[in-house]
Order: C-alpha cells, then sequence, then structure tokens
C-alpha cells in the first residue's frame, strides 16, 4: 500500500468559510467545518489571548464575548456563530490605554500568574456594560464559571468592584479605590 492510498485515522474536515468581527475587525478565513471556535481565533485569527485551559468547558479561561454574552470558544461551534460580533480580551483596550478593568486587576492583583485573566475579563466586560454598580453577590455570580489557581477569587471581586467605580465616576485610581488589603501579602521587596 502507497501513502497516497492509506485511510487516515481521522478523516479531514471539508473546509467551509467563516467570517465575523473580531475585536472590529472584518476577518474572513477558509476554515475546517467542524472547529471549535477557539481554534479559529487562535490558528486563523491570531487572537492568543483566548486560553485553552481544560477544553471542556470548566475553567472559562477561553470566554469571550459574541454580540456581548460572554460564550466558551471551546464548546462553540464555529459556524454556529458565523457572521458574529466578536470581543477577545485583545479588544477591550482603547488603542494604547488599557480598559478600567485591565487597571484594576493589576493594581488590585486580580491578576497573578495571568493565565485565567482574560476570561475573567471579558466576563466582568460583560457584566458592568449591563451592571455599573454591582454588589459582591452579583460579581460572584458573574465569575463562578471562571476559575482560578492563584489568587483566592477576593482580588478579582475587588478589581471589578473598582472598575465599576471608575466606570461610574469617570475618574482614574485614587485613594478611595486603592486596595484595602495587600493584593501580594509575604512579599516585601528589597
Ligand atoms: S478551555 Fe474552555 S472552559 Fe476551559
Ligand atoms: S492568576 Fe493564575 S490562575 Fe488565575
Amino acid at each position: 500500500m502507497t501513502k497516497s492510498e492509506r485511510t487516515p485515522m481521522l478523516p479531514q474536515a471539508d473546509k467551509v468559510g467563516w467570517s465575523a468581527s473580531v475585536n472590529g475587525r472584518a476577518i474572513s478565513k477558509s476554515v475546517e467545518s467542524n472547529a471549535v471556535l477557539l481554534d479559529v481565533l487562535r490558528d486563523y485569527v491570531g487572537t492568543l489571548g483566548v486560553k485553552r485551559g481544560c477544553d471542556m468547558g470548566t475553567c472559562g479561561c477561553c470566554a469571550v464575548l459574541v454580540d456581548g454574552v460572554p460564550r466558551l470558544s471551546c464548546l462553540t461551534h464555529a459556524q454556529e456563530v458565523d457572521g458574529a460580533d466578536i470581543t477577545t480580551v485583545e479588544g477591550l483596550a482603547e488603542g494604547a490605554h488599557l480598559a478600567p478593568l485591565q487597571e484594576t486587576f493589576t493594581t488590585y492583583g486580580g491578576s497573578q500568574c495571568g493565565f485565567c485573566t482574560p476570561g475573567f475579563l471579558v466576563v466582568a466586560e460583560a457584566l458592568l456594560q449591563s451592571n455599573d454598580n454591582p454588589t459582591d453577590e452579583e460579581i460572584k455570580s458573574a465569575i463562578e464559571g471562571n476559575l482560578c489557581r492563584c489568587t483566592g477569587y477576593q482580588p478579582i471581586v475587588d478589581s471589578i468592584r473598582a472598575a465599576a467605580e471608575i466606570l461610574r465616576t469617570g475618574e482614574a485610581l485614587c485613594d478611595s479605590t486603592q486596595p484595602q488589603s495587600d493584593p501580594h501579602p509575604g512579599f516585601k521587596g528589597d
């Protein structure tokens, strides 16, 4: 049997057209008909901020906004969202300026190793777009599908609450929005 006569164990899926607006940019690609959105965003669009954690819908690292609604891209068939408006973590900043959420995650220790952070940021962005004064319970409910190994979660809740205050008041971080607790306990520096 020659190489060309061998039957592949997994047949290659046909390529189909896929179009979307990703972070405001019109994208049109030819992708495998069975591709999930996570693979299309990472492999064809190049938005590597979308992270593959569990690949089975349990960690939230792969979350993106589809028409403003958080979706797990590892469980979303790309063809299902053909033509949609998609926002990844790369789309949150405005030009060279970080979004308030990105600033507060840095200031409050909401991001430590950072692997989970893109998922938390897009989920929090969706929350704040619909509710600019969420209670801690509402914040915890919004992020309940996201796992973090590093922070213990309270710094993430603090980060989201502080970003909401910035969005409401239009003011940058000030004394009243500085962290109440040390976001990096035990680290004393030199
Ligand atoms: S990679 Fe999608 S939920 Fe974990
Ligand atoms: S910051 Fe490391 S997993 Fe969340």
